[in-house]
């Protein structure tokens, strides 16, 4: 059936199947939604065209789709990158970078020990199944990393800029060439970082990866994941899209690219909210300690203000509550606006407990190394007012301290 050929008499079946699909060659503003598995082509050559890539085109949802294409095309844009894929979570982003990088059996990867716990058993635990050795080092220790990159030769190095959820931040372009040096390849997640405050493929990095269920789709209502890198990962990671097929359905990508739209205003003020908001606790003295990359006292504040923007310090500030987790659970009982709930990037600020759900799965050991406690709460700042999210998180101390 061809275009405009809908007005002839055709049965009610037919009309059912065919009717109000589009016909014309419509210029939309906005990026449309394509939920079709399958792209009609005009001919077997322009099929055997665009599955060899030697034309651009669609045939089938799994190798790629148009509104698909708007989200990766803009992140490619925004990345500097030279391809792009767009995954169904931000796990299955970081698996399809280690994919793209080519481990083999008996390679090394080298971890950051403060990487996002379920990135660290992904590698430890899947990756490690298939004959992959991973190490975790402290990226903050320059010296440790140059010794064991020199003492290992591993094949990748992954960490993510601002750690989570004590928001150390790393000497990424130093970390970048200090790998290098050891033909170490390099996958940077940006989550936390979003391209507004980091761009690592411009200081080396060879991919990077965003989990975009967070601040680039920004209102919690679609996961996704993004991966990107140069040229020479094209192939692999399409690869593991065609072979693997954890692909992003168009609706949530169509939603991801909405986010990005806003993406701007939103960081920015809820960073801005996640600075104050760290300056007065912090200066409360009701709390252990409270993380923000820019106060004084965080241990990588010279590094933060040496390479992130100046207004951008990120959207999460850790709290450190005096007490147990008796106390902890007091104070997550009581908060009124703040929601409690296992994400970040959200537009409502949201807290996080780490031992009973990013780091659960580490050892008490482990999250003893990281600094992670019982009274270790993650505030992600979302867009409220934040003299309203102050005042809840202050009448949620009160209430954790009374016994
Ligand atoms: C830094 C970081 N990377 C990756 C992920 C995984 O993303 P997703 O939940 O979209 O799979 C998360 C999720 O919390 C994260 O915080």
């Amino acid at each position: 059936m061809n275009d405009e050929s809908l007005d002839g008499d055709f049965d009610v079946q037919t009309l059912l199947v065919h009717a109000g699909n589009p016909r014309r060659n419509l210029r939309p503003t906005a990026l449309s939604i394509y939920p079709s598995t399958s792209f009609i082509t005009d001919s077997p050559e322009q099929l055997d065209d665009i599955m060899a890539e030697r034309v651009h085109g669609h045939s089938y949802a799994r190798h790629s789709n148009p509104t698909v294409e708007g989200l990766t095309e803009a992140m490619r844009l925004l990345e500097h990158a030279e391809t792009v894929i767009a995954t169904g979570s931000g796990m299955a982003a970081i698996d399809a970078a280690l994919f793209a990088t080519g481990l083999r059996a008996g390679d090394t990867v080298l971890l950051s020990r403060d990487l996002y716990g379920a990135s660290l058993n992904l590698v430890g635990k899947v990756w490690e199944q298939y004959g992959i050795v991973s190490v975790v080092v402290d990226l903050t220790d320059l010296q440790a990393v140059e010794a064991a990159l020199k003492q290992l030769r591993p094949k990748v190095l992954l960490f993510e800029t601002v750690s989570n959820p004590l928001l150390k931040v790393v000497d990424a372009p130093a970390l970048v060439s200090m790998a290098h040096d050891v033909l170490c390849q390099v996958v940077v997640d940006s989550t936390f970082t979003t391209p507004l405050m980091a761009r690592p493929l411009q200081y080396g990095a060879d991919l990077v990866v965003h989990s975009a269920t967070k601040y680039l789709g920004g209102h919690g209502d679609a996961m996704g994941g993004v991966v990107a890198g140069g040229a020479k990962y094209h192939d692999a990671l399409h690869q593991y899209l065609k072979l693997r097929g954890g692909v992003l359905g168009p609706f949530e990508a169509w939603l991801i690219h909405r986010g990005l739209q806003t993406l701007a205003v939103r960081f920015e003020r809820q960073c801005q909210s996640a600075l104050q908001l760290a300056t007065r606790l912090e200066e409360t003295g009701r709390l252990r300690a409270v993380y923000h990359p820019f106060l004084a006292s965080h241990p990588t504040v010279e590094t933060a203000k040496r390479l992130l923007p100046a207004h951008l310090g990120g959207a999460v500030v850790t709290l450190e509550l005096h007490g147990e987790r008796r106390e902890a659970y007091r104070f997550l009982k009581a908060l009124k606006v703040v929601r409690p709930a296992t994400t970040v990037g959200d537009v409502y600020t949201l807290c996080l407990y780490p031992l009973i759900a990013s780091h659960r799965n580490q050892t008490e050991e482990e999250r003893r190394r990281m600094g992670i406690t019982e009274g270790t709460v993650r505030m992600a700042i979302g867009l409220e007012h934040p003299d309203d999210i102050y005042a809840d998180i202050v009448q949620a101390i009160e209430a954790a301290e009374r016994t």
